[in-house]
């Protein structure tokens, strides 16, 4: 009955509170400030409240003492509420620990909006370890899970280290469509939709739009959802993709290979060096550092061979032999046991797709690269592309496709030539590798797979 006579009343002799975000309270020791937020913890202990708060840029301890303890307000108070509060901000005494080293001893506070309790509480809803369906069903709530939340931090540094590194390397930023009629990587993958009564389908890869783009922009990049319609349900396959693809004009394989290889450590540095996204790596994967240069770089047929002498066997169970495919399970075998990026190249002919350019000292292979990363496996796809006009006719006849359908291709054959080639990088993949997260389904705002289309 005491708790609810007490009105937390703010002190208006007090010196005006400054509006900070939690990103930058280190700016602000010894000030007295107003932060807003959600109620991430919250403990009743001794007389006192200490209250986490959380507003997405960071974490901040608030400290209530007296009367604001005992005021109805806060014994109601529930996690996930909104506040708003006010106090001077203090360093910690040493011995203490609180995310930044830094406390809020509060002066006054407000309810902005109350959380439910009971049943319906937050933490009923949510738990870490619960099952990973409910979890997806809840989604927009999972997400304000410390470690969701941080992977999904590191995905917004990681998109600015891409752009950051094409920035340097003067490659141009380009938006193709999402709504195409072309296919590029097979059409067992393709989502198909009526366009006004047309057949049309969401875009598995931009690669033949940028590959238009170079005699007018040049090199080319784009950051583009990419949709595949995979039967298998792997940690790694999602329904839809964050695709970051380039195409670069007039370089050999040589040069797309070392390409690659820059763009990664470039990434990885800034993304270590970034002062919200490094600590979160190291939160999530103690220990990750910047991969040694040069990297391992190995033929398709050195893999087979290694795979044969280490016991590995190919998907009917045999010894691989020429032609095989490497699938998911035995190319992580081998990325795991070599524990170092792998540029595994020249694919066979057959197993790849119709526009890369063959080896010309061996033509029953392509200039194709994977690039394999322990843990995940292939994060980046690429090659050197056809470029002689009957070549590649020859090749989208040979695949079954409509020819006056990629003449907006051929034409890039047709009117000036070049060599030129390119990759395309699964953002969820290459997180899952940066995160040490077990599936590229937790580097995903909101993952679409077999059977999930929703929230
Ligand atoms: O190897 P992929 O299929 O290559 C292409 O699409 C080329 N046209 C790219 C290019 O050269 N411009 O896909 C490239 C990368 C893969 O290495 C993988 O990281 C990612 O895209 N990827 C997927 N990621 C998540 N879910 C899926 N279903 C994916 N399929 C491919």
């Amino acid at each position: 009955a005491e708790a609810e006579l007490i009105d937390i009343v703010e002190d208006k002799s007090l010196p005006a509170a400054s509006k900070t975000k939690l990103l930058s309270i280190q700016d602000k020791i010894g000030q007295r400030i107003a932060v807003s937020g959600w109620v991430h913890r919250l403990r009743l202990q001794k007389g006192l409240a200490f209250i986490t708060l959380r507003d997405g840029s960071g974490f901040l301890q608030c400290v209530l003492s007296g009367d604001m303890v005992k005021a109805r307000q806060t014994q109601e108070l529930t996690l996930e509420s909104t506040i708003l509060v006010k106090g001077v901000l203090n360093k910690l005494p040493d011995g203490k620990s609180a995310p930044g080293g830094v406390e809020l001893k509060a002066d006054y506070y407000e309810v902005i909006g109350l959380a439910p309790s009971g049943e319906d509480a937050f933490t009923n809803k949510v738990q870490e370890g619960a099952d990973p369906s409910l979890l997806l069903d809840l989604r927009h709530l999972a997400l304000r899970g410390e470690t969701l939340s941080a992977v999904m931090k590191v995905r917004s540094s990681f998109l600015a280290a891409i752009r950051n590194f094409y920035i340097k390397e003067h490659i141009r930023e380009v938006t193709p469509p999402c709504m195409v009629q072309s296919q590029v990587e097979g059409g067992s993958t393709l989502f198909k939709m009526d366009y006004y009564g047309q057949e049309a389908f969401l875009t598995q890869s931009s690669q033949l739009y940028l590959e238009t783009c170079l005699p007018s922009l040049g090199d080319v990049y784009c950051i583009q959802e990419s949709f595949r319609a995979e039967k298998s349900h792997t940690r790694r396959h999602l329904s839809e993709y964050t695709h970051i693809e380039a195409e670069l004009a007039f370089i050999d394989f040589d040069d797309l290979l070392s390409h690659i290889e820059r763009l990664i450590v470039s990434v990885v540095t800034y993304v270590l060096e970034d002062p919200v996204s490094g600590p979160l790596i190291q939160q999530l994967n103690p220990g990750f550092n910047i991969p040694k240069t040069p990297f391992m770089r190995m033929k398709y047929v050195d893999a087979l061979k290694w795979l044969n002498e280490h016991g590995i066997k190919n998907e009917e169970g045999q010894e691989f032999k020429f032609g095989d495919d490497i699938a998911e399970a035995a190319e992580r075998k081998m990325v795991d046991t070599i524990d170092h990026p792998i540029l595994l190249t020249h694919f066979p002919v057959e197993i790849k797709s119709f526009y890369m350019q063959k080896d010309p000292e061996d033509l029953r292979v392509t200039e194709s690269v994977d690039l394999l990363m322990p843990n995940v496996g292939e994060v980046t796809g690429g090659s050197m592309r056809i470029k002689d006009y009957d070549e590649l006719m020859a090749a989208i006849k040979r695949e079954g496709l409509d020819a006056d359908s990629y003449a907006f291709l051929t034409d890039q054959r047709k009117y000036g030539t070049s060599p030129h080639g390119g990759y395309g990088l699964g953002t969820e993949r290459i997180l899952a590798w940066f995160c040490d997260r077990f599936t590229v389904r937790d580097c995903s705002l909101y993952p679409r797979f077999t059977g999930r289309c929703k929230p």
